[in-house]
């Protein structure tokens, strides 16, 4: 029960097979109470009814990510139902794909704000609450994107990249405040992104999962495990790391 009296804000959770409900329900099965938060507000309700159905508690807040002001009121909401937050998971996320020619302004920008500046913004917010509560946990997703380069992943990889080292500089900022701030790079898991990016690709899933030394794609679990690792006390001596969870694909 490794986050027992413990309380998560887990951020693009509403996705029902995604790494960010994955996340959560781990937070959940191990005695945490979870704030999820989602552009999309009738996906958010049936994921905390399914919290609700595991016996666990859940508060569901509709936020886009890139909003400054609404993450002011996720954490409000979030510590008048539960009192003070002890981690932060920035998961939320987009892909947009496309060879650099193709690669609009607009298009470039969205990808940014989304993946990235948000990440700036709940992790000033969530550092500012923590200094004041005696600590707290933040895990960034980022991807394999972050770390090396990939063909029509311009933006993408910017945005990955960027949170990557955005979290190793957020680690050395706050470490002895009891904070710490670690990212996550998934490789390919079988979520709704990964659908988006395939039929973009016109990806062949066989040819995928080939190409991944463990010979398969991951489900959002092995993800969530390995958020749940980062944000609990079995992890207390690591920040500003960067974990790999993408089955040998860049070891390559
Ligand atoms: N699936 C993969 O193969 C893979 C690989 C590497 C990294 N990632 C990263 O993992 C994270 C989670 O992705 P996933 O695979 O679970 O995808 P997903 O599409 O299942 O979940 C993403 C969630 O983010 C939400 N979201 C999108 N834009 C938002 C915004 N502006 N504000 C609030 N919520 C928003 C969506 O509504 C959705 O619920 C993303 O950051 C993604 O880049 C995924």
């Amino acid at each position: 029960m490794r986050f027992e009296g413990r309380t998560v804000i887990v951020t693009g959770a509403a996705s029902a097979k995604g790494i960010g409900f994955a996340s959560a329900r781990r937070v959940v099965q191990e005695g945490g109470q979870v704030v999820l938060t989602d552009l999309d507000g009738e996906a958010l309700a049936a994921r905390v009814a399914e919290v609700e159905a595991m016996g666990g508690a859940a508060l569901g807040v509709t936020h886009d990510v890139t909003d400054a002001a609404g993450w002011d009121a996720v954490l409000a909401q979030a510590t008048a139902r539960f009192g003070r937050v002890h981690g932060l998971v920035n998961n939320a996320g987009i892909t947009v794909l496309a060879m650099v020619e193709a690669l609009e302004p607009a298009m470039w920008h969205r990808q940014i704000e989304v993946n990235m500046t948000s990440v700036y913004l709940g992790c000033r917010l969530l550092i500012g609450h923590f200094r004041a509560h005696g600590g707290g946990s933040i895990v960034n997703v980022s991807s394999v994107a972050g770390l090396v380069g990939m063909r029509r992943c311009t933006a993408y990889s910017a945005s990955k990249g960027g949170v990557r080292l955005m979290t190793k500089t957020l680690a050395l900022e706050c470490g002895t405040d009891g904070i710490r701030v670690n990212s996550v790079h998934p490789g390919v898991v079988e979520t709704d992104i990964q659908k988006v990016a395939r039929r973009d690709a016109s990806g062949d899933s066989a040819a995928i999962a080939a190409a991944v030394p463990l010979g398969r794609t991951a489900v959002a679990d092995e993800l969530g495990a390995a958020v749940a690792f980062l944000l609990s006390d079995d992890a207390s001596y690591v920040t500003g790391t960067e974990l790999v969870v993408d089955g040998g694909l860049t070891a390559q």
